[in-house]
């Protein structure tokens, strides 16, 4: 077929696209956000009640998402306003706009991973661990962390689909679970292991409100699952194979729970065997970036080798969801005629830019992630979940078909999409997250 266009590029095998997948979705989010709000309200009770958030609401809305990128074979901010009529393109370029504002602030937490990993190397974190963090997050020290991080983002974004993104989830993701399973047969052997447990997992209801363990969860499922901005529509649509994306969502979504569970298996003993659970309750950042290798420190150099493998282990991490963020706005502008080597380079450095704010304050960080990372994503996903349910089902249904033969569960699923995810979100927008993204907003400008 000689059309005069290029060819789009396609992933080169099914496991390919399955391990980008879980590598955008397994993230930051998932090895300190998870079990650290666990801890916080509900511990058990709250990791179930997630499991059913993500049963019922986000792996219907990522098969939506599989289904639509499958069917649409370009760009979501294309896609959208050519399958939803013109109306709906503004939800496309939220989507772009939702990548770009993740990524500059994901890439400055990312960055300080990568000066945790290389001071670990050089046995080279000092013992006042509060200290050194502060100089670490904020400031130029900061800024030279994020400008690598996004450096190599960009540089695997180059490359494309399967060069670039594919080859990076092949060997990144692998080195990532045996990483996961090392470290947590190592931190089940510490003495206190069963008090770091319990401390996840225990039920402490009535420590935090139902209103905030609901903004929790939802937060936490669709930010996990990379949800709610068209990433996991991109990767769809570099598929060309037509395997069953019910399945496939339910892989990508249990694999990334499974990732955050485990993480939490390894945070918690190494805090609590080391008696330095009173310093969790400061910050979410502070229980991994500062009580986690304060910890480890009373290990000596051995202790310095766990640092190490830690912080490789959350670099891979982030790396592989970055790498997403950045190709959602990436394939938005390839697929407006501009070169990827432009695009990536460009649209990276305007990231880096945006993200320099973050850089130098916490407070401004943590804002940005309440706005974008929790409130527009689900705002995106409520539209998502509408589009799909409301406009597109006879197509997305047909897209489903060709791999999920089952009438029952995509009548199961299409029932989900239409008539339970849309108001779900709604009320959850509406009574929760949009007074708490207030409030954080209104904390940004109180000095
Ligand atoms: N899921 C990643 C994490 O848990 C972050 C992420 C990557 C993301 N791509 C995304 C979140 C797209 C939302 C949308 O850290």
């Amino acid at each position: 077929m000689t059309t005069g266009t290029v060819q789009r590029e396609a992933w080169g095998s099914r496991a390919g696209f399955i391990l980008a997948a879980i590598g955008s979705a397994v993230g930051l989010g998932n090895m300190w956000r998870f079990s650290y709000v666990a801890a916080q309200g509900g511990g058990i009770y709250f990791v179930l009640l997630y499991l059913i958030f993500v049963a019922a609401v986000g792996i219907p809305v990522m098969t939506s998402e599989f289904a639509v990128g499958r069917l649409a074979q370009e760009s979501p901010a294309k896609a959208i306003g050519r399958l939803g009529g013109k109306a709906w393109t503004p939800l496309g370029w939220l989507f772009v706009f939702c990548g770009f504002g993740i990524l500059s602030y994901y890439s400055v937490i990312a960055g300080w991973t990568i000066r945790y990993s290389f001071d670990a190397l050089r046995h080279a974190i000092p013992a006042d661990t509060g200290g050194y963090f502060q100089a670490v997050s904020t400031g130029t020290g900061s800024v030279v962390g994020h400008v690598l991080f996004m450096a190599i983002t960009i540089f695997i974004v180059l490359w494309g689909v399967r060069k670039g993104l594919e080859r990076a989830a092949l060997i990144l993701m692998p080195i990532l679970f045996i990483i996961l399973v090392s470290l947590a047969i190592w931190s089940a052997t510490l003495t206190n292991s069963g008090v770091g447990y319990a401390a996840f997992l225990n039920p402490e209801l009535g420590a935090i409100s139902v209103r905030s363990v609901i903004n929790n969860a939802v937060g936490q499922a669709f930010f996990s699952l990379s949800l709610g901005m068209g990433a996991l529509m991109t990767y769809a649509s570099y598929l060309k194979s037509q395997q069953n994306l019910g399945k496939e969502a339910t892989v990508v979504a249990l694999t990334d729970f499974g990732v955050a569970f485990t993480a939490g298996l390894i945070v918690f003993p190494i805090i609590y065997s080391f008696g330095l659970s009173d310093q969790v309750g400061l910050s979410m950042v502070g229980a991994l970036f500062i009580s986690l290798p304060a910890g480890l420190q009373s290990l000596g150099q051995a202790g310095d080798w766990v640092v190490l493998t830690f912080f490789v282990m959350l670099f891979f991490a982030a790396l592989t969801s970055a790498i997403s963020l950045l190709e959602v706005v990436v394939t938005a502008l390839v697929d407006h005629g501009i070169s990827r080597r432009v695009a990536a380079i460009g649209a990276g450095l305007v990231i880096t830019l945006a993200g320099i704010p973050s850089a130098f304050s916490i407070k401004f960080l943590t804002a940005a992630d309440q706005v974008v990372g929790n409130f527009l994503l689900i705002v995106g996903g409520f539209f998502t979940a509408v589009l799909v349910g409301w406009k597109l089902l006879p197509l997305a249904d047909a897209e489903l078909a060709k791999g999920l033969a089952s009438e029952k569960v995509r009548k199961g699923w299409a029932m989900l999409i239409r008539y339970f995810v849309p108001p779900v979100l709604l009320i959850v927008l509406v009574w929760i997250i949009i007074p708490e993204t207030w409030d954080a907003v209104r904390a940004l400008f109180s000095p």
